[in-house]
Protein backbone atom coordinates (compact mmCIF):
# COMPACT_ATOMS: atom_id res chain seq x y z
CA UNK A 1 0.00 0.00 0.00
CA UNK A 2 1.62 3.47 -0.83
CA UNK A 3 1.18 6.37 1.33
CA UNK A 4 -1.31 7.87 -0.60
CA UNK A 5 -3.32 4.48 -0.47
CA UNK A 6 -3.11 4.78 3.30
CA UNK A 7 -4.24 8.26 3.36
CA UNK A 8 -7.10 7.64 1.32
CA UNK A 9 -7.87 4.69 3.87
CA UNK A 10 -10.43 5.75 6.25
CA UNK A 11 -10.65 4.22 10.31
CA UNK A 12 -13.88 5.12 11.59
CA UNK A 13 -17.06 3.77 13.78
CA UNK A 14 -19.65 2.38 11.61
CA UNK A 15 -23.42 3.25 11.09
CA UNK A 16 -26.51 1.42 11.59
CA UNK A 17 -26.80 1.90 7.84
CA UNK A 18 -23.57 0.25 6.80
CA UNK A 19 -24.46 -2.94 8.34
CA UNK A 20 -25.12 -4.89 4.68
CA UNK A 21 -21.47 -3.80 3.71
CA UNK A 22 -19.98 -5.33 6.55
CA UNK A 23 -21.59 -8.56 5.97
CA UNK A 24 -20.44 -8.90 2.39
CA UNK A 25 -16.98 -8.04 3.85
CA UNK A 26 -17.24 -11.09 6.38
CA UNK A 27 -18.59 -13.11 3.75
CA UNK A 28 -16.12 -12.95 1.64
CA UNK A 29 -13.28 -12.78 4.25
CA UNK A 30 -14.55 -16.08 5.50
CA UNK A 31 -16.24 -17.83 2.34
CA UNK A 32 -19.45 -18.96 4.45
CA UNK A 33 -22.00 -16.69 6.29
CA UNK A 34 -21.60 -17.71 9.54
CA UNK A 35 -19.45 -14.62 10.80
CA UNK A 36 -21.40 -12.80 8.03
CA UNK A 37 -24.67 -12.84 10.09
CA UNK A 38 -23.24 -12.32 13.81
CA UNK A 39 -22.36 -8.42 13.79
CA UNK A 40 -26.85 -8.09 12.67
CA UNK A 41 -27.76 -10.41 15.36
CA UNK A 42 -25.39 -9.06 17.81
CA UNK A 43 -26.10 -5.12 17.43
CA UNK A 44 -29.83 -5.80 16.27
CA UNK A 45 -30.17 -7.88 20.10
CA UNK A 46 -29.67 -4.35 21.18
CA UNK A 47 -25.47 -5.53 22.92
CA UNK A 48 -23.23 -2.61 24.17
CA UNK A 49 -20.95 -3.13 20.89
CA UNK A 50 -18.09 -1.28 19.39
CA UNK A 51 -18.23 -1.88 15.68
CA UNK A 52 -15.27 -0.33 13.25
CA UNK A 53 -14.81 -0.04 9.58
CA UNK A 54 -11.87 0.51 7.21
CA UNK A 55 -13.57 2.74 4.00
CA UNK A 56 -11.57 3.34 0.97
CA UNK A 57 -13.52 5.87 -0.77
CA UNK A 58 -16.70 4.07 -1.71
CA UNK A 59 -15.37 0.49 -0.61
CA UNK A 60 -15.64 -1.60 2.58
CA UNK A 61 -12.55 -2.81 3.26
CA UNK A 62 -12.36 -4.32 7.04
CA UNK A 63 -14.72 -4.55 9.82
CA UNK A 64 -14.19 -5.62 13.35
CA UNK A 65 -16.89 -6.09 15.99
CA UNK A 66 -16.62 -5.33 19.95
CA UNK A 67 -18.94 -7.05 21.98
CA UNK A 68 -19.59 -6.58 25.76
CA UNK A 69 -19.06 -9.80 27.57
CA UNK A 70 -20.82 -10.91 30.93
CA UNK A 71 -19.00 -12.05 33.82
CA UNK A 72 -15.50 -10.08 34.10
CA UNK A 73 -15.39 -6.57 34.76
CA UNK A 74 -16.24 -4.21 31.44
CA UNK A 75 -14.87 -6.98 28.94
CA UNK A 76 -15.55 -7.14 25.71
CA UNK A 77 -15.17 -10.22 22.86
CA UNK A 78 -13.47 -9.27 20.15
CA UNK A 79 -14.61 -10.61 16.59
CA UNK A 80 -15.79 -11.61 13.73
CA UNK A 81 -12.67 -9.30 12.40
CA UNK A 82 -12.39 -9.82 8.79
CA UNK A 83 -10.66 -7.51 5.53
CA UNK A 84 -11.65 -8.51 2.51
CA UNK A 85 -9.17 -11.08 0.27
CA UNK A 86 -7.93 -8.57 -2.04
CA UNK A 87 -6.98 -6.09 0.74
CA UNK A 88 -4.80 -8.66 2.87
CA UNK A 89 -1.59 -8.27 4.25
CA UNK A 90 -1.71 -4.61 4.29
CA UNK A 91 -1.76 -3.89 7.72
CA UNK A 92 -5.29 -2.77 7.22
CA UNK A 93 -6.45 -5.92 10.06
CA UNK A 94 -3.74 -4.42 12.09
CA UNK A 95 -5.15 -1.08 12.15
CA UNK A 96 -8.54 -1.82 12.19
CA UNK A 97 -8.34 -3.37 15.60
CA UNK A 98 -6.00 -0.83 17.37
CA UNK A 99 -8.04 1.61 16.49
CA UNK A 100 -11.19 -0.28 18.11
CA UNK A 101 -8.86 -1.08 21.05
CA UNK A 102 -7.83 2.98 21.24
CA UNK A 103 -11.83 3.58 21.37
CA UNK A 104 -13.01 0.75 23.92
CA UNK A 105 -9.65 2.25 26.11
CA UNK A 106 -11.46 5.96 25.99
CA UNK A 107 -14.76 4.77 26.96
CA UNK A 108 -13.91 2.49 30.18
CA UNK A 109 -13.36 -0.86 28.87
CA UNK A 110 -10.93 -2.82 30.57
CA UNK A 111 -10.18 -6.20 28.98
CA UNK A 112 -10.79 -7.64 25.56
CA UNK A 113 -11.08 -11.35 24.89
CA UNK A 114 -10.39 -13.39 21.18
CA UNK A 115 -10.84 -16.50 19.71
CA UNK A 116 -8.08 -16.39 16.50
CA UNK A 117 -4.41 -17.01 15.31
CA UNK A 118 -1.83 -15.65 17.93
CA UNK A 119 0.22 -14.73 15.05
CA UNK A 120 -1.98 -11.86 14.59
CA UNK A 121 -3.29 -11.09 18.17
CA UNK A 122 -0.08 -11.85 19.59
CA UNK A 123 1.43 -8.42 17.90
CA UNK A 124 -1.60 -6.53 18.77
CA UNK A 125 -0.50 -7.53 22.56
CA UNK A 126 -3.16 -10.40 23.37
CA UNK A 127 -1.66 -13.28 25.12
CA UNK A 128 -3.22 -16.76 25.83
CA UNK A 129 -1.71 -16.47 29.47
CA UNK A 130 -3.91 -13.63 30.38
CA UNK A 131 -7.22 -15.61 29.20
CA UNK A 132 -6.28 -18.84 31.11
CA UNK A 133 -8.99 -17.70 34.00
CA UNK A 134 -11.53 -17.49 31.46
CA UNK A 135 -14.10 -20.83 31.75
CA UNK A 136 -15.38 -20.95 28.39
CA UNK A 137 -16.34 -23.95 25.73
CA UNK A 138 -13.21 -22.72 23.15
CA UNK A 139 -10.81 -22.29 25.46
CA UNK A 140 -7.59 -23.26 24.28
CA UNK A 141 -4.21 -21.71 22.56
CA UNK A 142 -6.12 -19.81 20.70
CA UNK A 143 -8.17 -17.95 23.45
CA UNK A 144 -6.20 -14.82 23.95
CA UNK A 145 -6.90 -11.17 26.17
CA UNK A 146 -5.05 -8.39 26.52
CA UNK A 147 -5.43 -5.72 28.98
CA UNK A 148 -6.15 -2.42 28.28
CA UNK A 149 -5.82 -1.23 32.31
CA UNK A 150 -3.06 -2.71 33.45
CA UNK A 151 -3.64 -5.59 36.04
CA UNK A 152 -7.31 -5.38 34.85
CA UNK A 153 -7.43 -9.45 34.68
CA UNK A 154 -4.68 -9.96 37.64
CA UNK A 155 -6.04 -12.87 39.73
CA UNK A 156 -9.33 -12.67 37.80
CA UNK A 157 -11.59 -15.91 36.49
CA UNK A 158 -15.00 -17.16 35.97
CA UNK A 159 -17.51 -17.82 33.65
CA UNK A 160 -17.25 -15.63 30.46
CA UNK A 161 -21.05 -14.97 29.02
CA UNK A 162 -20.86 -14.49 25.22
CA UNK A 163 -24.35 -13.07 23.52
CA UNK A 164 -26.36 -15.97 22.56
CA UNK A 165 -25.59 -15.25 18.85
CA UNK A 166 -22.05 -16.46 19.01
CA UNK A 167 -23.21 -19.55 20.36
CA UNK A 168 -26.33 -20.43 17.96
CA UNK A 169 -28.10 -23.78 18.80
CA UNK A 170 -26.05 -24.13 22.46
CA UNK A 171 -29.01 -24.28 24.58
CA UNK A 172 -26.37 -23.63 27.19
CA UNK A 173 -27.78 -26.27 29.66
C1 LIG B 1 -6.82 -12.20 9.75
C2 LIG B 1 -7.05 -10.85 9.09
C3 LIG B 1 -8.15 -10.10 9.82
C4 LIG B 1 -5.72 -10.05 9.21
O1 LIG B 1 -5.91 -8.76 8.58
P1 LIG B 1 -4.80 -8.23 7.56
O2 LIG B 1 -5.08 -6.85 7.22
O3 LIG B 1 -4.69 -9.23 6.45
O4 LIG B 1 -3.49 -8.36 8.48
P2 LIG B 1 -2.33 -7.27 8.64
O5 LIG B 1 -1.78 -6.98 7.29
O6 LIG B 1 -2.80 -6.15 9.45
O7 LIG B 1 -1.27 -8.15 9.45
C5 LIG B 1 -0.64 -7.68 10.63
C6 LIG B 1 0.42 -8.70 11.02
O8 LIG B 1 -0.21 -9.95 11.36
C7 LIG B 1 0.27 -11.00 10.54
N1 LIG B 1 -0.87 -11.86 10.18
C8 LIG B 1 -1.96 -11.50 9.50
N2 LIG B 1 -2.81 -12.53 9.39
C9 LIG B 1 -2.22 -13.58 9.99
C10 LIG B 1 -2.61 -14.92 10.20
N3 LIG B 1 -3.77 -15.41 9.78
N4 LIG B 1 -1.75 -15.71 10.87
C11 LIG B 1 -0.56 -15.25 11.32
N5 LIG B 1 -0.16 -13.97 11.18
C12 LIG B 1 -0.97 -13.15 10.51
C13 LIG B 1 0.85 -10.32 9.31
O9 LIG B 1 1.87 -11.11 8.73
C14 LIG B 1 1.37 -9.02 9.87
O10 LIG B 1 2.64 -9.23 10.43
P3 LIG B 1 3.81 -8.14 10.31
O11 LIG B 1 3.35 -6.96 11.14
O12 LIG B 1 4.99 -8.81 10.88
O13 LIG B 1 3.91 -7.82 8.86
C15 LIG B 1 -7.40 -10.98 7.58
O14 LIG B 1 -6.35 -11.59 6.90
C16 LIG B 1 -8.69 -11.74 7.32
O15 LIG B 1 -9.74 -11.13 7.22
N6 LIG B 1 -8.64 -13.08 7.17
C17 LIG B 1 -9.81 -13.87 6.88
C18 LIG B 1 -10.80 -13.85 8.00
C19 LIG B 1 -10.18 -14.24 9.33
O16 LIG B 1 -9.47 -15.24 9.43
N7 LIG B 1 -10.45 -13.39 10.37
C20 LIG B 1 -9.86 -13.54 11.68
C21 LIG B 1 -10.66 -14.46 12.50
S1 LIG B 1 -9.84 -14.70 14.03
Amino acid sequence: MTSADKRRLVIREMAHSELLFVETIHASAFGRDEEARLPHAIISAGHDVISVVAVDGDYFVAHALFTALEGADRALALGPVAVVPDRQGEGIGARLVRFGLDLARERGWRSVFVLGEPGFYGRLGFRAQLAKGAVVPWAGPNFQALELVPGALDGWSGVLVYPEAFTPGDEQD
